[in-house]
């Protein structure tokens, strides 16, 4: 049997506010039937609806508390990256007993997250991140961050225009045309295609840049302006069709170009990354000093520290009447597709590890290697290295 000997752990998520769980009722049957014992924290899935009766009921054993979970189980399912808990005094990430394996999103590349993969590392955790699952039709299943990227895409501009201070839509008055706002999305992969779609259906103005030609395309085909940027293909799009990190003086022309545009913005949706890296800032301060009072920039970006100079993950702050968002799980706001959607992915992610009762390492393969963030007391993502490089230096 697939899952033979596998004990999968899941715990109550303890980010705040996060409602997502990473296993749910119909995975955890899935689980049980071929092989694996599924041992969930009481309560674990209430935030997304999913009770403790339906989760016995598909089969999973439901335990009162997390250190049954954290004794017993030897892969851990997790929707984000280990945190200091609270409630039992100690760091999640020295929780997991020696040698245990834990998928989730780690963001191992954001300087926040390089203690607790350091801790990993020490506890001889193998960990994988499901950030870096690469886009490649054979991973679709299990690419959690598009899943995460829709609904972060759509709910961005939601938040955005709840908190802007004036219509979206162009609106007729007794006294002249109020004009629609003034959107402008950076970086139109996943995440900021669909900001466009959905600012676009509440009658937003759509300007858009993106360094590599088919998300422009993309854009343009929804309805949005797209900023004109000469940069060269080759220098912007990499292996596999991906951005590239740019050299130091493109970054500055970019800001250049962006700076009247981001002055007669309403919103700015930030989205601009480059897989597994720390994003590039394309809005610094002067920029946003620039801006006109009540607009509203959203910096999805920020779990990999932000296109914005000024995003703080996790808080809102306004800065010289400007709000910038950096509001960090903002899937966990749509509970019930979102955890939905991650379930499914994590389910294919891990089908695809387990062979014969074991979790395949095996670097030779593409979705491993990318994935793969510590193992026997090593730290082996790229991403992540480098970025430990950088701060060091
Ligand atoms: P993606 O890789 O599909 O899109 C990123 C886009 O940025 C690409 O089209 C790329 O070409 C573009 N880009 C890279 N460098 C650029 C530059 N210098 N200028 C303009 N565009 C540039 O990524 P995806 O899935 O859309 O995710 C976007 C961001 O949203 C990520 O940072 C991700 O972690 C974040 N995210 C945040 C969530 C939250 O709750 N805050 C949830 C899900 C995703």
């Amino acid at each position: 049997m697939q899952y033979k000997g596998i004990t999968i752990g899941v715990l109550r998520e303890i980010m705040p506010g996060e409602k997502r769980v990473a296993v749910i009722p119909e995975t955890a049957r899935k689980f049980v039937e071929n092989g694996a014992r599924v041992l969930i924290e009481s309560g674990a899935g209430e935030g997304a609806y999913f009770h403790d009766d339906d989760f016995i009921a598909a089969g999973a054993q439901v335990v009162p508390d997390a250190s049954t979970v954290y004794n017993n189980a030897n892969v851990f399912l997790k929707v984000k990256e280990p945190k200091f808990n609270e409630s039992m005094g100690r760091h999640e990430a020295e929780l997991y007993p020696e040698g245990t394996v834990l998928i989730s999103f780690l963001h191992p590349a954001n300087v926040l997250n390089h203690e607790m993969v350091g801790k990993l590392r020490d506890k001889k955790i193998t960990s994988f991140t499901l950030d870096s699952i690469p886009r490649i039709s054979r991973a679709q299943k299990m690419d959690a961050l598009t899943s995460m990227s829709t609904v972060a895409g759509y709910k961005a501009v939601l938040f955005a225009s709840d908190q802007l201070a004036r219509f979206i839509p162009m609106m007729p008055t007794a006294f002249g045309v109020i004009k629609p706002a003034q959107f402008l999305v950076i970086g139109t992969g996943v995440a900021g295609l669909q900001s466009v779609a959905t600012a676009r259906r509440l009658g937003a103005k759509v300007k858009t840049l993106d360094i590599r030609p088919e998300a422009n395309e993309q854009a343009k085909s929804l309805g949005a302006e797209v900023i004109p940027f000469d940069i060269p293909a080759e220098l912007a799009v990499g292996k596999g069709g991906y951005a590239r990190r740019l050299p130091e003086e493109w970054y500055e022309k970019e800001r250049e170009v962006l700076t009247p545009h981001v002055q007669e913005s309403d919103v700015i949706i930030l989205t601009a990354l480059i897989p597994g890296q720390v994003a590039p800032i394309l809005v610094d301060r002067s920029m946003v000093e620039k801006m006109k009072k009540g607009s509203v920039i959203v910096d999805i970006a920020v779990d990999q520290c932000g296109n914005c100079q000024l995003s703080v993950a996790a808080e809102n702050q306004m800065y010289n009447g400007v709000l910038i968002s950096g509001i960090t799980n903002i899937p966990a706001t749509l509970p019930v597709d979102s955890t939905w959607m991650f379930a499914q992915n994590i389910m294919h992610f891990i089908d695809y590890l387990a062979v014969d009762g074991k979790i395949n390492t095996d670097t030779v393969d593409d979705i491993i290697k990318e994935t793969l963030v510590t193992i026997g007391g090593k730290i082996v993502h790229r991403g992540t290295l480098q970025a430990m490089q950088n701060s060091n230096e």
